[in-house]
């Protein structure tokens, strides 16, 4: 239990520090191109496209903002199918991704590996079959379920 302790709280405040400063150091593009291209990359994974990229994209199911910049999508048991379409990896600053209890087949996407932030991946419950090298880029991930 001690060691459990000692190791787990430094990394959940480094997580913390991280989603504070994060809104500080937000790329090179300009803030209404970058909220482009995400809603770009969210409409093209095919989950919200009942929405268009005029609305806050905030505001949709299963998504929550920091900063007007996506940090997490929660999607366990949507309902969703189909292969998970590469655009995911331009959500830069995600720091949790939750697609556990639907019907997602083939492979996670390599550009999975460009989501250095993310801390909590959960794609368990699937019809996924593989799993990229590249994985091993997302240096912040404490937590990555993909059992079933
Ligand atoms: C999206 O649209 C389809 C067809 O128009 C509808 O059946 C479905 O309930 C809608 N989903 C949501 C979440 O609004
Ligand atoms: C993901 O969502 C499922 C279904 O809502 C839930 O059971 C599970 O605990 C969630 N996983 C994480 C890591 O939050
Ligand atoms: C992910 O990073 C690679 C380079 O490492 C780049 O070629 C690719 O376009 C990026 N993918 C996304 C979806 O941003």
């Amino acid at each position: 239990m001690k060691s459990y302790f000692s190791t787990s709280i430094p990394t959940f405040c480094l997580l913390s520090i991280m989603a504070i400063t994060s809104g500080f150091t937000r790329a090179t593009k300009s803030d209404s191109e970058w909220l482009v291209a995400e809603a770009k990359a969210l409409i093209e994974t095919g989950w919200w496209s009942n929405y268009t990229r005029a609305e806050n994209h905030c505001t949709w199911p299963g998504i929550q903002c920091n900063a007007g910049t996506v940090i997490e999508i929660d999607l366990g048991g949507h309902g969703l199918n189909g292969d998970i379409t590469p655009q995911i990896g331009a959500l830069s600053k995600l720091q949790l991704l939750n697609l556990s209890w639907n019907s997602l087949t083939g492979e996670l996407p390599s550009s999975l590996g460009n989501l250095t932030q993310l801390a909590v991946l959960d794609a368990s419950y699937n019809h996924i079959h593989s799993i990229p090298l590249a994985i091993q880029r997302m240096e912040n991930l404490v937590s990555l379920s993909l059992s079933e």
